[in-house]
């Protein structure tokens, strides 16, 4: 159907079905035998009868072949024109094969393991009937008390852009139209979710436009500029507005100024809740408002259902906005390729071929095996495969590694860290569960000191249970849970080394387990692979190699903590330490625990010979830092080099330092490479108190590093035409 047909078409639709092409609703609202559609907000109160939404043009949270198949049947045969269903569901970091939670795919610093873990999701839910995912979000973070930063990749503007970029590739993949095993991404949420106040979920942001641009939209506009199809409207205000009815964010910014013509779909219940925010007295107020801004799909909630057709005929709302939303979902349908075949991927044997392969369980063991951070080292790893271990801890034999985003993997399917580590050593590992993930009896930690008792080392595995982070996942206490705490007091008693391996979704505060541990590797959610990735990483099979993509705090007084702040007026490093008015906390360090950047390896890199090709960038032109890299230990392994730039005296104030390229070197004992990086005046530039955004002539100090904070640095100067050096 070409585009003149499609005009034809929504000429002839009347208001009432043009909005139902503009409603969506969880498949079980309307047809409770097929497809079971996940409940992922809110339900009851809403006001969402099956009777308004029986027409609604697309349907959120069902998958399966045949599910998805019979639906579009029955919904076709009903549809006067036809016009198929648009099936979108929540495939975040994986459909069944369950790739480790986006926090910690960040932590790989690899987009091509990313874009592969992408693919493969699609590739299965497309099998499964799935048409748009509803990812990646590419929201910033910088506060770990909100559980949704496992959902992002991190606290870095640019590297969440090169994320965002990845995921859109491995979903889309380049023929969206001609290729049924990919599906249409939907970046979220537009915009600056990830900053609620206090990190309390769903909460106020607030926050200057300036900061909004430099460090909240870059990572929505790789996603668009890589061709996402759609977009997903934030919860949160924005400077005093919601989002999903905020008409300077969505038409100006997204629209206008981002050039986004897809589809602008609200979050669950978003549209209605204009009404607890106190901008809309009532649905009706909340449709227009929201219609008005531009949105295109109100998802979960009755707003334009119940009034579009009023709102039209009052001539408060121009028909031509719902014929403006109607063609771009329609258009997605035909790009889909879905009048033309409205079952398109969705195939049972395909499914079964696809879903759960080897080479996807492969793909998703070595990406996890990837992610895994190892944050502390004494030598307590790697672990021999003849050593006695006793594995401990509520995660020793839990299934709950996928997180709580993975609501189409089973947990039937998951590899326990028990299993990893069975399946490495040449006796069985003894194994206690220690406490439950909050609580703990006596006996339980009886057992363990016992099962501990006659080992070499001990592996505890311990974290946070998965509904507690994620949506609505908020702490305010980031500690382990106090059960786990007094597990590793007792355990510590017995003076045997211990390994601690972390599963959670946010960093977290690590008293109580960083020092009485000796060695410590983050291992978040990694997913269905989990515990085979682990032990390979705990068994020296794999070096690890992830590096932090969040700040670790050193508690939760600091935060919000993150690499790329500001030096203040009061640097406590430039304030004589008998002096007290500097910018610093009396009772802990302002530095986090851990930073961004920051992770081990079985061996250990060398850097040398920093150089500049030249301490001055022209207009137009560019320098090569370049920095040797040694391995001087004695496995094989990777470095993540980091290159950050500082600009020294600004318009604005700028960041301590900001990250601006990163290379992967694979290096063997004793070897050498060079890691070149360029720097140009694209890289110098941010956005000005006008919001423009340029580079000032000036000094900068470039420097490199291991992560964020040792680094070593150079000087240059940046002298466009007309500027003396
Ligand atoms: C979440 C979205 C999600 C949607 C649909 C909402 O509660 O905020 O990220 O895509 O539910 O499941």
């Amino acid at each position: 159907m070409n585009q003149s047909k499609l005009h034809e078409l929504i000429n002839e639709m009347t208001i009432e079905e043009k909005a139902a092409q503009m409603s969506q609703v969880v498949s079980s609202l309307i047809n409770e035998n097929s497809g079971k559609g996940k409940i992922t907000g809110p339900f009851a109160g809403m006001e969402v009868a099956k009777e308004d939404m029986s027409g609604s043009g697309s349907i959120l949270g069902a998958a399966g072949a045949d599910d998805l198949r019979a639906l579009q049947k029955e919904y076709m045969e009903r549809s006067r024109f036809s016009i198929p269903l648009l099936f979108m569901a929540d495939v975040i970091h994986g459909y069944k094969t369950v790739f480790p939670v986006p926090l910690a795919l960040g932590c790989t610093w690899d987009p091509e393991a990313v874009e592969e873990s992408a693919a493969i999701a699609a590739e299965e839910a497309a099998a499964a009937g799935l048409h748009v995912t509803f990812s990646p979000m590419v929201d910033l973070v910088r506060d770990p008390r909100w559980g949704r930063v496992m959902e992002s990749t991190g606290e870095d503007p640019y590297l969440n852009g090169v994320f965002a970029r990845a995921f859109v590739r491995g979903y889309q993949g380049d023929d969206l139209e001609g290729d049924s095993t990919k599906l249409a991404a939907c970046v979220k949420h537009f915009a600056a979710y990830g900053a609620p106040e206090g990190g309390r979920d769903y909460n106020t942001v607030d926050m200057s436009e300036r900061q909004l641009r430099e460090y909240y939209l870059p990572a929505y506009e790789a996603a668009l500029d890589e061709g996402a199809e759609l977009v997903m409207t934030a919860f949160n205000t924005v400077a005093g507005i919601p989002a999903t009815s905020n008409k300077w964010l969505m038409r100006d910014v997204l629209r206008k100024e981002m050039g986004f013509d897809g589809i602008l779909i609200s979050d669950w219940g978003a549209v209605q809740e204009a009404i607890p925010h106190g901008v809309a007295a009532d649905n009706k107020e909340a449709a227009r408002k929201t219609v008005e801004a531009g949105v295109d799909i109100e998802m979960m909630t009755p707003c334009y259902v119940q009034h579009l057709k009023t709102l039209v005929q009052e001539n408060v709302v121009s028909e031509a906005l719902l014929d403006e939303a109607v063609l771009r979902i329609l258009k997605l349908k035909q790009k889909l390729g879905l009048f033309d075949n409205p079952y398109r991927g969705a195939d049972r044997e395909l499914q079964e071929a696809v879903t759960l392969s080897e080479a996807n369980r492969k793909a998703a063991r070595e990406t996890a095996a990837k992610s895994c951070v190892l944050l502390k080292n004494n030598g307590a790893l790697p672990l021999q495969k003849d050593q006695r271990v006793a594995l401990i801890g509520p995660f020793a034999e839990s299934r709950d590694l996928m997180g709580p985003w993975s609501i189409f993997g089973s947990e039937d399917d998951v590899v326990t860290v028990r299993t990893g580590v069975s399946e490495k050593l040449s006796s069985a590992p003894n194994v206690a569960q220690g406490c439950d993930i909050e609580a703990v009896t006596y006996d339980q930690v009886q057992e363990a000191v016992e099962m501990a008792s006659d080992a070499d080392v001990i592996v505890l595995a311990l974290g946070e249970h998965s509904e507690m982070s994620g949506e609505a996942g908020s702490r305010t206490d980031i500690r382990l849970p106090e059960a786990q705490l007094q597990l590793v007091a007792e355990l510590k008693k017995l003076g045997k080394p211990i390994v601690t391996v972390l599963f959670n979704g946010r960093p977290l505060d690590l008293h109580g387990v960083i020092e009485e541990s000796d060695s410590v590797l983050e291992a978040w959610y990694p997913g269905t692979e989990g515990g085979r990735a682990v032990a390979d990483l705990l068994f020296g099979d794999t070096n690890p190699s992830g590096k932090l993509t969040m700040s670790f705090p050193y508690n939760v007084g600091q935060v919000p903590v993150y690499y790329n702040s500001f030096n203040t007026g009061r640097p406590k490093d430039q304030i004589a330490p008998e002096d007290r008015f500097a910018s610093k906390y009396l009772d802990a360090p302002n530095e986090p625990l851990f930073p961004f950047g920051y992770g081990l390896s079985y061996t250990s890199f060398d850097y040398s010979n920093l150089q500049l090709s030249s301490g001055v960038i022209k207009e137009n032109g560019k320098i090569q830092v370049s920095v040797d890299v040694t391995n001087t230990g004695t496995a094989a392994g990777e470095e993540t080099v980091q290159l950050y730039v500082r600009d020294l005296v600004g318009e604005v104030v700028r960041p301590v330092k900001e990250l601006k390229g990163f290379r992967k070197v694979q290096l063997k004992p004793g070897e050498t490479g060079q890691v070149v990086f360029e720097v140009d005046e694209q890289v110098l530039k941010y956005h000005h108190s006008d919001l423009t955004f340029a580079c000032d002539p000036g000094e900068f100090i470039v420097s490199v590093g291991p992560d964020s904070r040792n680094t070593e640095e150079r000087r240059f100067s940046y002298q466009p035409a007309g500027q003396r050096g």
